[in-house]
Order: structure tokens, then C-alpha cells, then sequence
């Protein structure tokens, strides 16, 4: 096989692409153990090949130096690894206990019967695989759904409908954050340390995030400085 311009994205039914085992090197190389870079790789098989193969799991023992018995058990160790194929875009419902009174469990309800699917499935046109999963640590935008990691803040069973209706539909999502909506590939390869240069659309934290940070601004807080080891003593206000 010819060697890929630098350029191109390709898919091989029959392997990995020639592409993808330079980018795999590429990750490899950025640790100063190289197997510190095994997750930065998967997420890179998955970009490529849509889910975790047996062989994006020899492909990372080969270059780690590892076996594929421990490459397989990191990888199914974590849940954001995928042994079975994803849709276009990975849909999930913050099911955890705040999100859940809010409303989690019946968006995920809703979701399960508008998509005709259970957890972990994905609609019958191939665009959406809906999970349910645990906190996001964005609790006080509760009940939060995520697509593709992005977040969708406030949701109601209506509005999630809606989106996973759009994004069918091909139309552009934003995030209530502000970035567009990618596909679950797109998103995976940022995630192996590719850049898609969007990382600054949007704020990275809403207002109900930043409260803390304004009171302790307001009152003049600081954080101890890095590596003192002194505790911090409870003044009036914060005993
Ligand atoms: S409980 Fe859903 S984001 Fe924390």
C-alpha cells in the first residue's frame, strides 16, 4: 500500500490505515513512557475505525511494547471505549442522582422510546447511540445531557427530542454552551490530542459555575500558593 498524504482521512474495512498507525506513533511518542499514551490511542482507533477492533488493540500492543490482554483490559475497563460500532453521534443522559430528580430519568426515558432503542443501542438509521451515564460534574445545570461530550445544559424530555431530531436531520446543533455539534469520530480524534481548532467556541464554564469564584473574588479569597503545604486557616465568614 502507498503511503496516505498527511491530509487524508480514509477508512479500510480491512485494517488500519497506514494514517492511522503514523498518528498512533505520533501519540505514542508525546509520553516519555510510551505507554502512557495508550488511551490517547484508543480514542484514536475509535476515530478511525468507529469502535475499539482487535486490530486497533494489536496495533497499540504492537507499538507500546504491551500484550493485547493488557491493551484489551484498559479498554474495557473504561466505558467511553466502544467494542460495538457508534453512531454518528453518542447521546448521554445524565442519569446520576441530582440529574435523575431533575428529570434525567425521564429524558432518558423519552429518548429510549422516540429512538426505539435501549441503553447502549443505536437507532436503526445509524446517527444516534443513547446511553445513560454518570455525573458530568455539571450538576448545577441539572439534568445535563451530553452529545459527543459536549454539554447540553437544562434539558427537558422535549427539548432532548428535539435535538437528537435535528442532529437526524442534519441539521447544525450547537451546544447550549456554544460550539458546534460534531460527530462522535471528529470528537474522538480531539480526544487522541488532534485539535479541531474549536476549543474556543463557547465559554468553558457557565455563570452557575463561576458563582463560587465571583463570591470568593467579592470577598477576596486566593487559593494557596502551589506546593504550600500550610492548610488553610477558616477565617469568620468561613467558619
Ligand atoms: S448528577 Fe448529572 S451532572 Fe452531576
Amino acid at each position: 500500500m502507498s503511503p496516505l498524504p498527511p491530509d487524508r482521512f480514509t477508512e479500510d474495512e480491512t485494517g488500519l490505515t497506514e494514517q492511522t498507525w503514523r498518528e498512533l506513533r505520533q501519540i505514542a511518542a508525546r509520553y516519555p513512557q510510551a505507554r502512557s499514551g495508550l488511551l490517547p490511542m484508543l480514542h484514536l482507533v475509535q476515530s478511525a475505525e468507529g469502535r475499539i477492533t482487535p486490530e486497533g488493540i494489536e496495533a497499540c500492543a504492537e507499538i507500546l511494547g504491551l500484550s493485547a490482554a493488557e491493551v484489551n483490559g484498559v479498554a474495557t475497563f473504561y466505558t467511553m471505549f466502544k467494542r460495538k460500532p457508534v453512531g454518528d453521534y453518542h447521546v448521554g443522559v445524565c442519569t446520576n442522582t441530582l440529574c435523575a430528580v431533575m428529570g434525567g430519568d425521564a429524558i432518558f426515558a423519552r429518548l429510549k422510546e422516540h429512538l426505539g432503542v435501549g441503553n447502549d443501542e443505536t437507532s436503526e438509521d445509524g446517527k444516534i447511540t443513547l446511553e445513560h451515564i454518570e455525573c458530568n460534574a455539571a450538576c448545577d445545570y441539572a439534568p445535563v445531557m451530553m452529545v459527543n461530550w459536549e454539554f447540553m445544559d437544562n434539558q427537558t424530555p422535549e427539548s432532548a427530542v428535539q435535538v437528537v431530531d435535528e442532529l437526524r436531520a442534519g441539521k447544525e446543533v450547537h451546544s447550549t454552551r456554544g460550539p458546534r455539534l460534531c460527530t462522535w469520530r471528529e470528537a474522538e480524534r480531539v480526544l487522541a490530542g488532534f485539535p479541531d481548532d474549536r476549543a474556543d467556541e463557547g465559554p468553558a464554564a457557565g455563570p452557575a459555575s463561576l458563582v463560587g469564584l465571583g463570591i470568593a473574588r467579592e470577598r477576596g479569597w486566593t487559593a494557596p500558593e502551589a506546593g504550600a503545604s500550610k492548610a488553610v486557616q477558616p477565617t469568620e465568614e468561613t467558619k
